[in-house]
């Protein structure tokens, strides 16, 4: 069920909440609003697109590159220690050995800089990379 949030259907007694729910997850773009369902179902949030990409305007970003060199890690190190300790799992995609084994690595990101990195959240919704599941048909 990617990137869902759908109620029972009507007519409907019962609804079989899915194991995982994977859906785009990024600090640009954080769907709190669909962790929050996944939770309520009991399902694991799985974010895609935590890197958003690769896009510049998030990797680039002052409270990633900060968390960065306070921590002598990588940007993409900063979004995916951001997403785990928002309690989602990651699926960073790399056709690089040397980045795999750097998405394999997390640190410990401070209050401060993951409220930071939460500020970066777009709120007119073009923080999203990938398909809407709100427009499918
Ligand atoms: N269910 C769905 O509808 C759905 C939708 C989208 C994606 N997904 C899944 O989610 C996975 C990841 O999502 P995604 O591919 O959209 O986005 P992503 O993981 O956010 O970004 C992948 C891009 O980031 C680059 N990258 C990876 N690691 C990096 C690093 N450490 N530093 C800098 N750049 C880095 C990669 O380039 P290089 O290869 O050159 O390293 C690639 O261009 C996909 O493999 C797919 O399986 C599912």
């Amino acid at each position: 069920m990617p990137g869902s949030v759908c109620p029972p259907l009507p007519g409907r007694r019962a609804f079989s909440a899915p194991a995982v729910n994977q859906f785009e997850v990024s600090p640009i773009c954080q769907q709190q609003h669909i962790i929050e369902a996944s939770r309520r179902w009991g399902a694991v949030a799985q974010a895609y697109s935590s890197l958003a990409q690769a896009r510049a305007d998030l990797l680039g970003a002052g409270p990633v590159t900060a968390a960065a060199a306070s921590h002598g890690i990588t940007p993409a190190q900063v979004c995916l220690s951001w997403a785990l300790a928002r309690g989602l799992v990651v699926i960073p995609r790399s056709s690089r050995p040397a980045r795999i084994e750097e998405n394999a690595a997390a640190a410990d990101l401070t209050e401060d800089e993951l409220a930071a990195i939460d500020s970066l959240e777009r709120e007119d919704g073009s923080g999203r990379c990938c398909w809407d599941p709100h427009t499918v048909r």
